[in-house]
C-alpha cells in the first residue's frame, strides 16, 4: 500500500545572517505552552461544553492539532486571541481525508487515541521527519484495547490507518517514559468510556492528568507519579483556561543568555511543571543565575517569572538518567550551556533523542562541531567537551525547530566572545523555529538591541 508523498509542503528557506550581539537585554513573553495547547485543543473533544482558550501557542504543531480536530468536526473558533471550542462528549465525525500531522508527534500520537474509540476510518499522516518516528509504541497497545490500526508499515511509522470502536479496559507498563504514549492511551480509554492503568519506569510531564483532573476526570496517580488509572466516570465538562509560557522555548532564550557576557533577560509567566523544569535545576548546579519568581497557578500548572543573567563561570555537569524525562526537550539548550562550561558534561541515557524531530543527538553533534567543540555519544549517553566555541561561516542545516533555536543560541555565544567583531554566522534557514516559536527571530533580535520583545 503507498498513501503517496508526505503531505506537508516545503516551504521557501529563510536564511539568517547572525552577528556579534552585545549583551542580550530586555523581556520576552514566550509563546503558549506547546504541550499544553495540543492537549487544550485535544481534551475537548471529550469534553461537553464550551470552553475558551487564551494564550494557545500559535507554531505550527498546534495548527497542525486545529485543522485535524477541525476536519473531525471540532467547532474552533477565533475571538481577539481567544479560541473557543465546543466539546464533543467524545463522539468524533469522519474526516473526508487524511490528517496531515505536519512535524508533530504529539498531534499524531494523542489523535491516534481519540481515534481508536470511534466507529470509522481515519489515516493520520505527516511530514518527512514524522514519517521516520517511531509508532509501534502506541499502536502495539492500541492494537491490545481493541482498536485496528495499519499502513504501509504495519503500524510501525506513519501513515497509520486506524479503525476505531469499542475499547476494552487495560493496564500497560511500557518500557520507556513517554507522555505522548501515556496521553495516547488516557485519551483511547476516556473516548471509549473504558478504565486504563499505564505504568511508566520514570515520570514523564502530567499534563494530560492535571487537564483531565481540572475536567472532571476520576484519576488515582501513586505518588511517585510512575503510575496513573482512569476509572471510567460522567463526561468531562469543559475547561477554560490561559496556556502559561513554554518552558521549552524560555530554555532556549535562557541558554542565549547564559552564553552571552553581561546578559540579563527577564522570561514571565513560564509554566513550572515539575515535569518540565529539570533544565533549571541543571543550570543552576552549572552556576548559572537564574532567579524565579512563582505566580499563579493557571489552568492547574504552576507558573512563574524567570530572569536569567549571564554573569560568568560555568561548570559541566553530569544529567542522571532519573533527571531526562523532565528535561529532555531542553537538551539542546543545555548542550550550548555545555559548550561554553569548563570540563566535559555528559547527559546519561538520552537514546530517545535519536527519534525525536530529527535524530539530536547526531544534530547536537554536528552543529558542536561546527563550532570546534568536542562532543560525542556512548552507547545512550551524550558527552560534552565543554571549551571555547569557534563561530563558523556557516551554521549546519537543519529542519528540526528546537536544533535551529540552539543553534542561534550557540552561535551569539561564540559570537558574543569573538575577538573578530566583524564575525557573521549564517544560518541557512530559520524556518522550522515557526513550529514552537513563530517570534523567535524577532524575539532574539529585540534582545540584542536591548529592547522588548
Ligand atoms: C511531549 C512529550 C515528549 C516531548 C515532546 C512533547 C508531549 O515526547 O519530547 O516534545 O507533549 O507529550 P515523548 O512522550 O515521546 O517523550
Amino acid at each position: 500500500m503507498s498513501l503517496g508523498p508526505p503531505a506537508t509542503a516545503r516551504r521557501e528557506p529563510q536564511p539568517w545572517v547572525l552577528r556579534r550581539p552585545g549583551a542580550l537585554r530586555g523581556t520576552v513573553r514566550v509563546p503558549g505552552d506547546k504541550s499544553i495547547s495540543h492537549r487544550a485543543l485535544l481534551l475537548h473533544a471529550l469534553a461537553v461544553g464550551e470552553a475558551r482558550i487564551a494564550g494557545l501557542n500559535a507554531g505550527a504543531d498546534v495548527a497542525a492539532t486545529r485543522s485535524a480536530l477541525r476536519a473531525l468536526g471540532l467547532a474552533l473558533r477565533d475571538e481577539s486571541g481567544t479560541v473557543v471550542v465546543q466539546g464533543r462528549a467524545g463522539r468524533l465525525a469522519p474526516a473526508r481525508a487524511a490528517l496531515d500531522c505536519a512535524n508533530s508527534g504529539t498531534t499524531l500520537r494523542l489523535l491516534a487515541g481519540l481515534l481508536a474509540a470511534q466507529p470509522f476510518t481515519a489515516t493520520l499522516d505527516g511530514d518527512a521527519s514524522l514519517r521516520r518516528r517511531p509508532m509501534a509504541r502506541i499502536t502495539e497497545p492500541l492494537r491490545a484495547m481493541g482498536a485496528q490500526v495499519d499502513g504501509p508499515t504495519g503500524g510501525r511509522t506513519p501513515p497509520l490507518i486506524i479503525t476505531g470502536g469499542a475499547l476494552r479496559a487495560a493496564r500497560f507498563e511500557l518500557p520507556v517514559a513517554s507522555a505522548q504514549v501515556k496521553s495516547c492511551l488516557l485519551l483511547a480509554a476516556a473516548a471509549a468510556g473504558v478504565g486504563v492503568e499505564v505504568v511508566e519506569p520514570l515520570p514523564s510531564r502530567d499534563h494530560t492528568e492535571r487537564m483531565l483532573a481540572g475536567m472532571g476526570a476520576s484519576l488515582a496517580r501513586s505518588p511517585d507519579g510512575r503510575s496513573v488509572r482512569l476509572r471510567t466516570g460522567p463526561p468531562l465538562r469543559a475547561l477554560s483556561l490561559t496556556v502559561p509560557g513554554d518552558p521549552s522555548s524560555a530554555a532556549l532564550l535562557a541558554a542565549a543568555a547564559l552564553s552571552v557576557p553581561g546578559s540579563r533577560v527577564a522570561l514571565p509567566g513560564i509554566a513550572l511543571n515539575p515535569g518540565r523544569t529539570g533544565f533549571l535545576a541543571v543550570l543552576r548546579r552549572m552556576g548559572a543565575a537564574i532567579a524565579v519568581a512563582p505566580g499563579p497557578d493557571q489552568g492547574g500548572e504552576p507558573t512563574g517569572d524567570l530572569i536569567v543573567e549571564g554573569t560568568g563561570d560555568l561548570a559541566a555537569t553530569d544529567v542522571q538518567g532519573d533527571e531526562v524525562p523532565a528535561l529532555l526537550d531542553e537538551v539542546p539548550a543545555l548542550a550550548v550551556v555545555c559548550a561554553f562550561a569548563t570540563g566535559t558534561s555528559r547527559f546519561r541515557a538520552v537514546g530517545e533523542l535519536r527519534v525525536k524531530e530529527s535524530d539530536r543527538l547526531a544534530a547536537l553533534r554536528e552543529l558542536l562541531a561546527a563550532f570546534s567543540i568536542r562532543a560525542w555519544e556512548e552507547g545512550d549517553d551524550l558527552v560534552v567537551a565543554g571549551g571555547a566555541p569557534q563561530p563558523p561561516a556557516e551554521l549546519p542545516a537543519s529542519d528540526d525547530h528546537r536544533i535551529v533555536m540552539a543553534g542561534v543560541a550557540l552561535a551569539l555565544g561564540a559570537l558574543a566572545r569573538a575577538g573578530d567583531l566583524g564575525r557573521t554566522c549564517r544560518l541557512p534557514d530559520a524556518t522550522a523555529a515557526a513550529v514552537s516559536f513563530p517570534a523567535f527571530r524577532p524575539s532574539v533580535e529585540a534582545l540584542a538591541s536591548d529592547g522588548h520583545a
